[in-house]
């Protein structure tokens, strides 16, 4: 008979003891561990862990007792370093691993995961340095040296890199260590593709419970060390092709072979243990088992010949043999996928575009099913050597929590749940902290500026993407991306009782009056592309681009690429906000070439759907809490901390956290501004 145990909310990750006595879930929205008796088939207990606990695992001692084992649990997303450096900067934030014995689950201790200094990687700091900048940088706050006056100097043009452990997706014990792979961050500039995400494992000793600071590796270091292949072969292999996202890893019972998979790149790297007791690839024999379409899960046999991988696109599993290196079967069915020319088949090819690293055709593919789609055939679209891709900084099409210095300043990632309505995709953000950009499309620009790709919109690109330019018909690659960017799904806020439904009701109020107007609408924001006609400029408006129809789009009051306003008749809305939270004396107000960043007229109003999931919040990820964000958030005169009452204040927040896809929204002042000019 099945039973079904209710646990928690998004359930992400589970583990059983040895003898199968116990089940651990770690629920991702409501931060606990639900214990499990499997015998009972009955939580039996619930820890509270923190924040977005992601994945799960039990020692395994071998003895017939289950109550003398410890669980370890990551934390997803890192939180910063009390006294560090903070938001911005490559070792500003670190990992967090709990972990609390299997026969008193709620004794629950912390350990910390630390950024690595050097992730093997330099980048060139030359616009940030006062005395060699070729134009005076607007913070000094990234140069390595400001003594240094020699533009030639190894200091500022080959700073090493460094890098933290972010989005700790899977986590493994093995010979009494614990391995976190991860998707290192290094959000400092410039903003180049081998300085922005790496393939990181942390290591903790599983007894001591404390990292093994020496132990932790950054793979891409030592894939660095291979030979790139020939443009003409790069096609056919995989060498040298970089690890970015590593999002699972299992290993043989004895620790003899480790298995880390490559989402991204569609492979499974093979590691050991070097003399030292790191893991090594053997960089010059690197030995990589091509698998299906986005390989998210991987587990190797007992008596260790053999390992199954889960592709999550292909809705197959690849078999790996692990005597001889080779792949068995790429994609024995574990479903069936739509069938090509079908709405779902194009949704998940758009999928495919978002978590390859590699690359997708730019045109011909609705036709094609998806596992005849091979990304390796189209290395270097997404990104220079697999290096990265959408999925890296957008886990599940959401946030990364990384404020990276971009193109206009220091950004938080913006989860992309809130970009399109989900009831009328022809509702759509702006995009950007800015709103220098207005379509999905616009984004193949990160594709090739950010990640070093060549983009999915031919060689040489359509010269109609640029910030506000072409939103369809550039590729059937890029259009499904923007297909399957209207199915990213907010995660479901944990249920509350009777009593806090009283409170929550009583914030609806405060934020009806006090907070739609701005944040208000079907995606939680008024921000929203309601000027006709996209694309809606014949070039980069940076670069005197002008509306295609001025007949239609003539008010719109920009600066740059920004859309400030957009006036019709009377009736003006306006998109960009100042708020009190731009300080250009901040130091981490630069942008990503040194120069002053974009803030002085406002912001995009942010989306709050799934807020309560999202810290930190603002444009430089400066609240990590919804007090510091009502502490320096304008409202009226005041700060919201001010003018509110503390009561107010609470249910608000009470409401905040618990807005996701199911909560009845409001009228914005850009749905009001439409009934009132008709254009609906
Ligand atoms: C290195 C990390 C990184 C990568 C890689 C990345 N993004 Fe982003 N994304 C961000 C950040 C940071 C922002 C906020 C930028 C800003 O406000 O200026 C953002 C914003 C966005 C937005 C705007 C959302 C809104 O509601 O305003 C979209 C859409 C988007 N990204 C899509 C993509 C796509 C598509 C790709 C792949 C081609 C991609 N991103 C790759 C970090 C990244
Ligand atoms: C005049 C428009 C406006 C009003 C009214 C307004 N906000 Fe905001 N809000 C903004 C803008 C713009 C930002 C982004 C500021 C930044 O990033 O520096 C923001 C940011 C936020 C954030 C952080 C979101 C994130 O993802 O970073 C929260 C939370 C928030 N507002 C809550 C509220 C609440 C609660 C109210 C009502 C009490 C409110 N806001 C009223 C415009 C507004």
């Amino acid at each position: 008979m099945i039973a079904q145990i209710p646990v928690g909310t998004e359930p992400r990750a589970c583990a059983i003891t040895p003898n199968k006595k116990l089940l651990f879930v770690a629920n991702y929205t409501t931060g606990t561990v639900a214990v499990v008796d499997t015998s009972a088939r009955r939580v039996v207990d619930t820890v509270a862990v923190g924040p977005n606990p992601a994945a799960i695992a039990v020692t395994n001692d071998g003895d017939k007792d289950d109550a003398d084992e410890t669980v370890f649990v990551t934390r997803f997303l890192a939180e910063p370093i009390p006294g560090g450096p903070g938001e911005g900067f490559d070792t500003g934030k670190r990992g967090i691993v709990w972990s609390f014995p299997s026969a008193s689950p709620r004794t629950v201790s912390t350990l910390t995961l630390s950024p690595i200094a050097n992730s093997g990687f330099t980048a060139d700091r030359t616009a940030f340095c006062p005395a060699v900048a070729p134009a005076p940088p607007a913070s000094d706050v990234f140069c390595p040296d400001v003594a240094i006056t020699d533009p030639n100097s190894n200091v500022i043009k080959a700073d090493p890199q460094g890098a933290y452990p972010n989005q700790l997706g899977s986590i493994l014990i093995r010979g009494g260590r614990v391995y976190v792979p991860n998707i290192g961050a290094a959000p400092e500039p410039p903003i180049k593709f081998n300085v922005n995400v790496q393939a990181l494992v942390h290591v903790v000793d599983a007894t001591a419970r404390q990292e093994a600071a020496s132990l932790h590796v950054n793979l891409n270091e030592q894939i660095k060390a291979e030979t790139q292949p020939a443009a003409a072969d790069a096609t056919k292999t995989l060498t040298r092709v970089f690890g970015n996202d590593v999002v699972a890893i299992d290993a043989t019972r004895s620790g003899s072979a480790f298995f880390i998979v490559s989402r991204g790149g569609n492979y499974v790297m093979r590691a050991a243990l070097d003399a030292n007791q790191k893991l090594t690839l053997n960089a010059l024999n690197v030995i990589r088992f091509r698998t299906g379409n986005i390989p998210n899960g991987i587990v190797v046999s007992a008596d260790g010949r053999r390992a199954y991988v889960n592709n999550e696109v292909n809705l197959s599993v690849s078999v790996l043999n692990l005597e001889t290196n080779d792949v068995i079967t790429r994609d024995l069915a574990s479903a069936e996928p739509p069938a090509p020319g079908t709405f779902a088949h194009a949704v998940l090819l758009g999928k495919l575009a978002f978590f390859t690293a590699l690359g997708v055709p730019d045109n011909g593919i609705f036709g094609t099913p998806v596992r005849d789609v091979v990304p390796l055939e189209h290395r270097g679209k997404a990104s220079d050597n697999g290096w990265s891709d959408c999925a890296s900084c957008h886990p599940d099409g959401l946030a990364d929590g990384v404020t990276w210095i971009f193109a206009t300043g220091p950004r938080q990632t913006i989860p992309l749940d809130a970009f399109f309505a989900k009831d009328n995709p022809g509702d759509q953000r702006i995009s950007n902290y800015s709103a220098v950009m207005g379509s999905i499309t616009d984004f193949n620009n990160n594709a090739r500026g950010v990640q070093g790709g060549t983009g999915f919109a031919g060689t040489p690109p359509n010269p109609n993407i640029h910030p506000h330019g072409l939103t369809q018909g550039a590729s059937d690659s890029l259009d499904a991306m923007t297909l399957w960017v209207q199915t990213v799904r907010t995660p479901l806020v944990p249920a509350v009782n009777f009593r806090l439904a009283g409170f929550i009701f009583s914030g609806r109020e405060v934020f009806a009056a006090q907070c739609a107007t701005c944040h208000g609408g079907a995606k939680w924001s008024k921000s929203q592309v309601v000027y006709r006609d996209n694309p809606a400029f014949t070039k980069d408006p940076a670069a005197g681009g002008v509306p295609t129809d001025p007949g239609v789009n003539v008010g719109i009051v920009g600066a740059g690429p920004q859309i400030a306003s957009y006036t019709l008749g009377t009736n003006t809305i306006r998109f960009l906000e100042p708020l009190g939270t731009f300080n250009p004396a901040n130091k981490l107000e630069i942008r990503a070439t040194g120069a002053a960043p974009l803030g002085a007229l406002g912001f995009n109003v942010p989306s709050l759907l799934g807020i309560g999931q999202s810290a930190p919040y603002f444009h430089d990820g400066s609240a990590q809490t919804l007090d510091a964000v009502f502490a320096a958030h304008d409202l009226g005169g005041g700060k919201i901390a001010t003018v509110l009452t503390s009561t107010q204040q609470l249910d608000l927040q009470m409401f905040l956290n618990s807005i996701d896809a199911r909560t009845e929204p409001f009228p914005s002042a850009t749905d009001a501004f439409l009934d009132a000019v008709d254009v609906n």
